[in-house]
């Protein structure tokens, strides 16, 4: 198969716009700064994603699902580390007003966007989460944040899951939600926004057996990227140093894919060891062990091992990956095809009558198909025109139904990626996908 040949990233939020995939949130008000609204498309490509990442944990015997709320107790946070500790260091440019990350600039340098010399401000703290006021009251006793990570969600769940699953250690727990973080350098398209959505499990062992289980953890999750479809050669690990660890951290590596801005972090798998629960329990005054009845019934906080991937950074490494500007001979022949992995492809078939007087018995094997699979079925333009109008959304496969299909009961299925097609009979064809997309 050919390689993506995506050069820029405006050329792919281009596509996805142009392809209901991606738009600009708020677009007709001019739009809001890094928030984006998934089209038809882009949304069909989540929910498989997202499907495909449940299934992956939780068809496990030792995995379970949560779904939290996103507003928890103001207490969570502080117990957390968040209230003290989630921040970026801040410097404005007094000449023309620029904000900085200052870890990210020479803050001894010019500024890089209007040339002032000497003109930043201290470095002080910025903290990411958003904060609101729950209920009528204003004052700060009803102030509460929208949850900067869903994990927190899992952690304060862990008994109740733990006694009405009846699990016993090892096991996780899983949860798919949106997050929070009031980036100061958001952008690069959907790679890093204020409003996202993480796909993350937490997995409680018995301390010492962390780091075997990270290993583990680290195999599998690699293994996803690759059954997404994704290249080998565009992923690679990125191992934390000690010095640049989170405070609730003894590992952290992540996955990292290589955007067209360069390699950039997807995933992270990190060995939080029980700091998360030893706060919980101290902030709430709620006991949070484990009684292990497999060990004379001593009682600990697990450590846990958590794997974190952005749903929304996944989503983007697919694009970039799936992205091919083909050329049969000379530039007349172009098209720009997404090469979705089948089981990801938002559209998995497309029923195309050759003419319009067609319309009546294609749409009766449209209607069969669409009963199974995600389905279009579109008269409009040139045959031409709507095999590249599907190949540029990525649909595996496209059906014609010509004149001869009233004769022979056949129709030609033609193959996204090799352009090959076949003539099959119109009975056959459910068979036929089923076997191509099941697989
Ligand atoms: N619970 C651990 C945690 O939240 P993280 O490394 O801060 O760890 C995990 O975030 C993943 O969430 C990242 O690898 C990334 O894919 C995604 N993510 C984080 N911040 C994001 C943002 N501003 N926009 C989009 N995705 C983001």
């Amino acid at each position: 198969m050919s390689e993506s040949n995506l050069k820029s990233m405006s050329e792919l939020v281009s596509l996805a716009k142009r392809r209901g995939f991606v738009f600009q949130s708020s677009e007709i008000y001019g739009g809001l700064s890094s928030c984006w609204d998934y089209g038809p498309y882009g949304t069909e490509l989540k929910l498989n994603l997202k499907e495909r990442w449940w299934k992956s944990m939780t068809l496990r015997e030792d995995v379970v699902g949560v779904d939290a709320s996103i507003l928890m107790h103001p207490e969570v946070w502080k117990a957390s580390g968040h209230v003290d500790t989630f921040s970026d260091p801040l410097v404005d440019c007094k000449a023309c007003k620029e904000r900085y990350r200052a870890d990210q600039i020479d803050t001894s340098a010019a500024c890089p966007k209007c040339g002032a010399k000497e003109s930043f401000t201290e470095q002080r703290d910025f903290n990411m989460m958003f904060e609101t006021k729950m209920g009528a009251m204003e004052d700060s006793s009803a102030s509460v944040f929208l949850r900067p990570e869903t994990a927190q969600g899992i952690f304060v769940n862990f008994l109740n899951v733990q006694s009405t699953m009846r699990k016993k250690l090892p096991f996780g727990i899983a949860q798919i939600g949106k997050a929070f973080r009031n980036e100061i350098t958001p952008g690069n398209f959907i790679f890093r926004t204020r409003e996202f959505e993480q796909m993350e499990m937490q997995y409680f062992v018995k301390p010492g057996e962390q780091l075997d289980w990270m290993d583990k953890w680290k195999e599998i999750r690699w293994q996803w990227h690759i059954n997404n479809g994704l290249r080998p050669e565009k992923l690679r690990w990125h191992p934390h140093g000690e010095n640049d660890l989170a405070h609730y951290a003894d590992a952290a590596t992540d996955i990292e894919y290589e955007f067209p801005m360069g390699w950039g972090e997807m995933e992270g798998i990190h060995s939080r060891t029980d700091f998360d629960l030893k706060q919980h329990q101290e902030f709430s005054g709620k006991k949070l062990e484990y009684v292990d009845q497999a060990d004379g019934n001593k009682r600990y906080l697990p450590y846990v091992i958590e794997t974190s991937v952005g749903c929304d950074r996944s989503l983007l490494a697919l694009l970039c990956d799936a992205y091919r500007l083909e050329f049969e001979g000379d530039k007349e022949k172009e098209r720009s095809v997404m090469k979705f992995h089948h089981k990801l492809a938002p559209v998995k078939v497309a029923v195309l009558p050759l003419v319009k007087k067609l319309e009546g018995e294609a749409r009766k094997l449209y209607e069969n198909l669409a009963s199974e699979y995600k389905s279009e079925f579109d008269v409009a333009g040139s045959i031409g025109k709507r095999y590249r109008r599907q190949d540029e959304i990525g649909t595996p496969f496209c059906i014609t139904f010509d004149f001869d299909s009233l004769d022979d009961q056949k129709v030609t299925i033609r193959n996204r990626d090799t352009m090959v097609q076949e003539r099959i009979a119109m009975d056959q064809v459910m068979n036929y996908l089923k076997d191509k997309l099941n697989a």
